[in-house]
């Protein structure tokens, strides 16, 4: 077989495997209202004025799925992620006025909300008789930021939020957000930043009731989660600019590992991180670089998504003057 029929197989190998991952899935409850409210936003900002026409659109996902271990779930794997960068990266995309679709895992961090207390509702009030309740006050401040830039962003048609709980939900979600940008072309953006199952039950070879401890020890075979990567990058958004991230515990073969995502999924940028120092540095690969972006409180950033955001939106305005060429 010589090359180009390898890849080939390979590919239709692939198709197979999502096909029949997505064929196999519990269909999504609420797929109606989701594809209503994408319909909805994407025409709103399609038709917004922006830079050479059309607001450009980020799909950030955030926060880790779930891998159900039965179907009336009891227990479940899970996927590391607090959902702080993405959340934060939202915020950042928003100033710099991208129209975001935040595709969240329910229960993580949400955008505008980092300056609360961890149990906000139990901590940010007082009542102050019976009937009354005030914002306390050491929190005032920050209540009220929240509140009137999240009113903002969702108003003017710039934040729309869709949540998912399991790599079922991800993976379809995703794929609706991404056949819903084909109009945007090099407009739309997806930076994705949720922490993925690599691992999962089929669907139909899952046990239907909590699994029993009496019967011992418990033996399970998880199959591979087809990598979406490559077909949302080829098939279901190909005119869109990529950004992946790799997540490492071992430095030492975190750039290595970027360098192959990059190729191997034809990203147009990778961000790795190593887990105990993702809230200081990323090292951000391309196909000729390694930028390392810091958090740098002494030039104003805070948090290192500020200027991680603002090199992203430079090469995104790269390519796509260079695509208009
Ligand atoms: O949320 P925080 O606590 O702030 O932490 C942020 C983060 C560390 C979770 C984030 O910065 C990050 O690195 N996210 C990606 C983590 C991850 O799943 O890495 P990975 O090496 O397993 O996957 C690499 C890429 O492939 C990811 O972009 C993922 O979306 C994608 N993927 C993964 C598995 C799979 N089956 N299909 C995929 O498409």
């Amino acid at each position: 077989m010589d090359l180009g029929n390898a890849l080939e197989a390979t590919r239709a190998n692939l198709n197979a495997e999502i096909e029949s991952f997505f064929n196999s899935a519990p269909p999504l409850k609420n797929s109606v209202d989701i594809s209503e409210r994408l319909e909805k936003f994407i025409k709103i900002n399609e038709l917004a004025s922006g830079n050479g026409g059309g607001r450009r659109v980020v799909c950030v996902t955030s926060g880790g799925t779930t891998v159900p271990l039965e179907q009336r779930c009891v227990r479940y794997i899970d996927n590391f992620s607090s959902g702080h960068r993405g959340a934060t990266s939202t915020e950042y995309f928003v100033k710099a006025g991208y129209a975001v679709i935040f595709l969240y895992r329910r229960g993580t961090c949400q955008p505008y909300c980092r300056s609360l207390p961890d149990d906000p509702l139990l901590e940010c009030f007082e009542l102050t008789d019976e009937s009354n309740i005030k914002v306390h006050e050491l929190y005032s401040e920050a209540v009220k930021k929240a509140i009137t830039e999240h009113r903002a962003a969702v108003q003017e048609g710039l934040l729309l939020k869709l949540h998912f709980t399991t790599i079922f939900e991800y993976l379809q979600i995703l794929r609706m957000i991404a056949l819903s940008t084909s109009n945007l072309g090099q407009n739309a953006m997806f930076y994705l930043a949720a922490a993925v199952s690599d691992f999962y039950v089929p669907w139909q070879s899952m046990a239907e009731h909590k699994i029993q401890s009496a019967s011992g020890p418990l033996n399970m075979e998880l199959a591979q989660v087809p990598k979406m990567l490559s077909v949302l990058r080829q098939d279901w958004a190909p005119k869109a600019f990529f950004i992946s991230f790799k997540l490492e515990t071992d430095s030492k073969i975190l750039l290595q590992k970027a360098v192959s995502a990059l190729e191997k999924y034809k990203m147009n940028m990778v961000v790795a991180n190593e887990l105990s120092s993702r809230k200081e540095e990323v090292v951000v690969v391309t196909s000729s670089e390694k930028i390392s972006v810091r958090r740098n409180k002494d030039r104003g950033f805070e948090d290192v998504e500020n200027p991680l955001v603002q090199l992203l939106v430079e090469r995104h305005s790269a390519y796509i003057e260079s695509s208009d060429l």
